[in-house]
């Protein structure tokens, strides 16, 4: 079992960020403390304690040369919002909270975690360039640095990160960052983090590790940043949002090491990428103006403005609240999950069950080392008879959901073989971890007792 006592304990330090009268105490507010606090406005106008939405399309400006300066760094802390396709108050305090809770620097929410890690890719990398991924991926994100970066002329090298030799044979001199997921979906792998920082922060090579973090719950699993990571993605659609409510991605720049002061992989933060300079076009040395915060800076005054995947108000309030009982969900989640990880691999239908927590699970080691409260609310299973089984099964559950998301308040399950991994090789679903019988199930907050009572009403349903 991960180590419960991993999170801070009260120390004599401001927190770093999170926002909010929280701010100004003078110790490390723990988790818990802050999915509820972090992010709060400072002087509510109101006197409102949670976060409004502020559903306007652009704020008005007392004088021109105000509105101007604004539009030179939408981003910068003295100047206020412009217009909500670049900022808006309401994005503002979800994305303080989610820094929080991930220990970053600073943070932007997207319209979805796909948009996200798109925005990640088409940031620090471009034609001729290739990202080190690792093969325990989401399957539309495999799609997505496969086909969408072969369209941008980025090369998306996969391979088994963990594999440290096969890693430092991939990268050269046009790789532009590597890439994986805190607990891979549905692989359930766990990321070699300290292997992979030493390659990555190299003095050589000095390029970010980009974390997707989707399935560690926005920090309660893990914290990616005290690890090393340099930029943390979510797909906030899941355990953030927490009730399948809401569709949203999340960027966190841990602001930990100095990969942003690499101009020659990362000319873009410098003002100097040599395809604007082509054309004449003007640029903004990022790195100049927010250091190791450079990353965010970029992406807001640029990147997102260009490509306008900004995430609506309504839905970062949704975040908002979903955070605040994000704790609370987690553990009765997890203890579920533990619960019906041992039930299931006791019972005589089933032929494996995948749960990071059993010792004979090949990322066991590594997750009692990265993780912490346990080992997440995702288990994968396989039934004797098979795909066919898996899909007889999932058919005849009455109260578990069948559906394509996972972190909900509600219990989830899918087949991926039949479904988002149909179009890959036997092959490359071998990689991620997917095979024909593989049952993923995302554990959520009904009575144990009616998990275990849908299995038994479906294996009496289903038989072979
Ligand atoms: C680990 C992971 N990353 C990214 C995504 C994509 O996120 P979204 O569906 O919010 O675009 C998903 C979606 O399932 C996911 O599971």
């Amino acid at each position: 079992m991960g180590s419960l006592g991993k999170t801070k304990e009260l120390e004599n330090e401001p927190v770093q960020n999170g926002g909010g009268k929280i701010e100004e105490r003078r110790h490390q507010w723990r988790f818990d403390t802050l999915q509820i606090h972090a992010g709060l406005e400072e002087n509510p106008v109101h006197g409102h304690i949670t976060l409004p939405i502020y559903n306007t399309a652009s704020f008005k400006f007392e004088k021109l040369s105000d509105m101007n300066n604004a539009l030179e760094d939408m981003s910068a802390p003295e100047n206020k919002h412009l217009y909500s396709r670049l900022s808006n108050p309401t994005n503002d305090g979800a994305e303080r909270r989610i820094t929080a809770l991930e220990d970053g620097a600073d943070g932007l929410v997207y319209s979805s975690g796909t948009a996200a890690v798109y925005a990640i890719l088409v940031s620090l990398a471009g034609m001729g360039d290739n990202v080190i991924v690792s093969t325990g991926l989401h399957g539309g994100t495999f799609k997505q640095f496969r086909k969408a970066g072969a369209q941008l002329g980025i090369e998306a090298r996969f391979c088994d990160t963990n594999d440290l030799e096969r890693v430092r044979q991939v990268i050269n001199d046009r790789t532009r960052f590597i890439f994986v997921e805190s607990l891979a979906n549905p692989k359930l792998s766990v990321p070699d983090y300290d292997g992979l920082i030493a390659i990555a922060h190299s003095p050589n090579l000095k390029i970010p590790l980009v974390v997707d973090a989707t399935f560690t719950a926005c920090g309660y699993f893990c914290q990616p940043a005290q690890y090393g990571a340099d930029i943390i993605v979510h797909s906030a659609s899941k355990w953030i949002a927490g009730h399948g409510t809401t569709i949203a991605g999340a960027i966190v720049e841990t602001g930990r090491s100095d990969w942003q002061s690499n101009r020659t992989r990362f000319p873009r933060l410098h003002g100097e990428d040599p395809d604007l300079k082509k054309f004449d076009v003007s640029q903004d040395n990022w790195y100049k103006t927010a250091g190791d915060k450079a990353f965010i800076r970029y992406l807001k005054n640029d990147v997102l403005r260009d490509t306008g995947s900004c995430l609506s108000p309504y839905a970062s309030q949704q975040l908002f609240i979903g955070l605040e009982t994000l704790s609370v969900r987690c553990e009765r989640q997890e203890k579920t999950t533990r619960s019906i990880a041992h039930w299931l691999r006791a019972h005589p239908r089933v032929a494996w069950v995948g749960y990071l927590g059993f010792e004979d699970h090949p990322y066991h080691h590594l997750a009692l080392k990265y993780l912490q409260r346990g080992f997440g609310t995702v288990i994968t299973l396989g039934l004797i008879g098979g795909g066919e089984m898996a899909e007889k099964i999932i058919d005849a559950f009455k109260l578990i959901i069948t559906t394509t998301n996972v972190g909900d308040s509600k219990t989830l399950c899918n087949h991926h073989w039949s479904g988002v991994n149909k179009h890959y090789s036997k092959e490359e679903n071998e990689e991620m971890g997917v095979t024909e019988d593989l049952i993923r199930l995302s554990l959520g907050l009904e009575d144990l007792q009616d998990i275990i009572w849908d299995f038994e009403q479906a294996f009496d349903q289903a038989q072979l």
